[in-house]
């Protein structure tokens, strides 16, 4: 089941992948996909029947990975697990070697690994899709969801303005591409020294000029929330930021989302994390834990986003044909 036929065979590799068109259709498919599982049904026939996904993490992972992994299940098709197995993508064998062996093996490849340039390779020597499970440049996975959640509070996406309060990265990258792509107005608050590069920043107006989307870059949290229908945030320190996280949680102080910063925004905003969340750094509490708190939606809608993207990308094309 599918409504996005363009997408069949294609990589999923950033926010700046795929059309608004898709991106809407993606939604679309993945709400229908959840009302289904959620009435007992599943999509016949089976998208993803007789279909193996690798499933390549050279970095832990919670959600990611097990969302692919019941995801490729229910879908009719199976996974393999990679992480544990040390592949050492470019450093035991060359990323080229690599995408060699898996695209004999299997039909699709999600890859988590900090270089967006390794993942970029692996998808060009490889004649499967391959799809961004995470770099540090992107979490495009991630975002399908978030965006997923925003539409399912507040019944669009085009206008509504969005406020990421921290660090300027992964998951802030791909929600400024696909926000731009969506018609939304993405803000970030960052300390100095921690902001998005300039290239994403341009790519994202580039994108955001088909759509009406806005981009706002500022400083000042307290600012950017006051009249944003979400509130989003992310860890100071990041996945191979380890040994900089005391330097970070100084830097970072102020960017909390914590019940002071959640009172400058409306009253009808609410809470996003990607997660894993740091409790009492980068969100408080009662705020993850309140009433206003989305974030466990999210959690779950990563399993229907990527059902819709898994079958728009491996499942039979209309008419039926693989
Ligand atoms: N949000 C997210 O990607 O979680 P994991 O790192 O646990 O996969
Ligand atoms: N920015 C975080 C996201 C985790 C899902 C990281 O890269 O560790």
């Amino acid at each position: 089941m599918t409504t996005v036929g363009t997408l069949h065979g294609r990589d999923f590799l950033g926010g700046a992948a795929i059309s608004a068109a898709e991106l809407a259709g993606l939604l679309d498919d993945a709400t229908a996909l959840k009302a289904a599982r959620a009435s007992g049904e599943r999509p016949s026939p089976a998208p993803l029947e007789g279909r193996a996904v690798a499933l390549l993490f050279d970095r832990p992972s919670l959600r990611t990975r097990a969302s692919f992994e019941v995801g490729t299940r229910w879908l009719g098709g199976h996974s393999v697990d990679l992480s544990g197995g040390g592949i050492g993508l470019g450093t035991r064998e060359s990323v080229a070697d690599v995408a060699r062996v898996l695209d004999r093996l299997f039909d699709a490849i999600v890859v988590r690994t900090p270089s967006g340039r390794a993942v970029a390779e692996l998808a060009e020597r490889s004649r499967v899709p391959v799809i961004n499970g995470l770099t540090d440049d992107e979490h495009p996975c991630q975002v399908l969801a978030d965006l997923m959640t925003i539409r399912e509070r507040f019944g669009r996406l085009e206008g509504v303005v969005l406020a990421f309060v921290g660090d300027g990265n992964n998951v802030f990258n791909s929600l400024a591409l696909l926000g731009a792509l969506a018609g939304m107005e993405v803000r970030i608050a960052h300390p100095p020294g921690y902001g998005p590069r300039d290239e994403i920043l341009e790519r994202a107006r580039e994108l955001g000029r088909a759509t009406g989307a806005r981009l706002v870059v500022g400083a000042d949290p307290r600012e950017i929330v006051a009249g944003a229908s979400v509130l989003y945030t992310d860890a100071w320190a990041s996945m191979g930021q380890e040994a900089e996280r005391d330097v970070r949680r100084r830097d970072f102080r102020g960017y909390s989302i914590d019940p002071g910063l959640l009172a400058a925004a409306p009253a009808d905003a609410v809470v996003m994390h990607c997660l894993p969340a740091h409790r009492g750094e980068e969100i408080a509490d009662e705020v993850i834990d309140g009433p206003r708190s989305v974030v466990f939606d999210q959690a779950e809608n990563r399993l229907h986003a990527q059902n819709a993207l898994l079958a728009a990308i491996l499942g039979p094309r209309a008419g039926g044909a693989r």
